[in-house]
């Protein structure tokens, strides 16, 4: 049997986890591999993205993993060169790294203001920087940026930083989608809302409840109209769509994956 990806190649930034679970890029990883994908899974951490391809490998796919800080140019292009030595080309690019720091312009110290831009926005335009003219020349690929449903409405917390990188990703994705859309390259985004990544437990119960997980864990599912967060594997399925040619007509465009919160009134 052969899977929706069978046989591409797939770059996944971020495809460790900050913790026991699914994050939503090693949980990409992961469905993509199930339906046939060779992953190229990247990370900072080293033990994180070894975790994944363990997992892959016990399943019977195929993986190999990459240290790298996505936001740095130097290391990108190294990466790029890497996974195409290892395989030759590049069908996917799923771009996952990001996260948040709390604060608004006057209580947000420059440095985390930038790291934020970095962190959140220019990986971004640094992998697509190095991976679109390779699928130009393949006359094929797909890409698929994560922002957050933070990039079109206020979750409650002044993230100002965060917010305003993942609006742009939604509207960078655009002008790639549309630039490439004669060149067989599409280009979506997909914004998670609330979801019970390892990340609620390694840092937002911290920040936000004085470690109580029990409690962040009840105000998210609360807070989320179906009555649940979702997990990385909710995440992973859109992308799975995204990837797949189920999806070839579909470009410059968005997916939510929230429960519906980001429809409900009030928010
Ligand atoms: N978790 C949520 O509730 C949620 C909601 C909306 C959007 N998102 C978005 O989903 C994406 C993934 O979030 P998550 O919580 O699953 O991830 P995460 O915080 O668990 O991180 C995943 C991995 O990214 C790696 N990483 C971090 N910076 C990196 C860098 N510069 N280069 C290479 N690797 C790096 C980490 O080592 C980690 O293994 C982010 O873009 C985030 O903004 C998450």
């Amino acid at each position: 049997m052969t899977g929706r990806l069978q046989d591409r190649v797939a770059i996944i930034t971020g495809a460790g986890s900050v913790g026991p679970g699914w994050g939503n890029g090693k949980a990409t990883a992961v469905r993509f591999a199930q339906e046939g994908a060779r992953i190229f899974a990247v990370d900072l951490n080293p033990d994180a993205v070894e975790e994944t391809r363990q997992m892959i490998a016990e399943e019977g796919g195929t993986c190999v993993t990459h240290v790298a800080n996505v936001a740095d140019s130097d290391a990108v292009q190294a990466l790029v060169k890497a996974c195409m030595d290892e395989f030759g080309r590049i069908d996917i690019l799923h771009n996952n790294v990001g996260g948040s720091k709390p604060g608004g312009p006057a209580d947000m110290p420059e440095d985390v203001w930038q790291g934020q831009i970095d962190h959140n926005l220019t990986h971004v335009y640094l992998m697509c920087r190095y991976v679109l003219p390779i699928m130009e020349k393949q006359g094929k690929g797909v890409v698929i940026n994560i922002s957050s449903t933070s990039g079109i409405r206020y979750s409650g917390h002044v993230h100002a930083a965060y917010a305003a990188t993942k609006a742009a990703v939604i509207q960078l994705s655009r002008i790639i989608a549309l630039q490439y859309a004669k060149k067989g390259i599409r280009c979506n985004t997909i914004l998670p809302g609330l979801m019970h990544t390892p990340m609620v437990e390694a840092r937002l119960a911290g920040d936000r409840t004085g470690g109580d997980v029990e409690k962040i864990i009840a105000e998210r599912n609360a807070a989320v109209p179906m009555g649940f967060m979702g997990d990385g594997m909710d995440t992973a399925n859109a992308a799975l769509f995204l990837a797949s040619d189920e999806a070839r007509f579909i470009t410059a465009t968005e997916i939510v994956v929230d429960g519906g919160r980001s429809a409900a009134s009030p928010y």
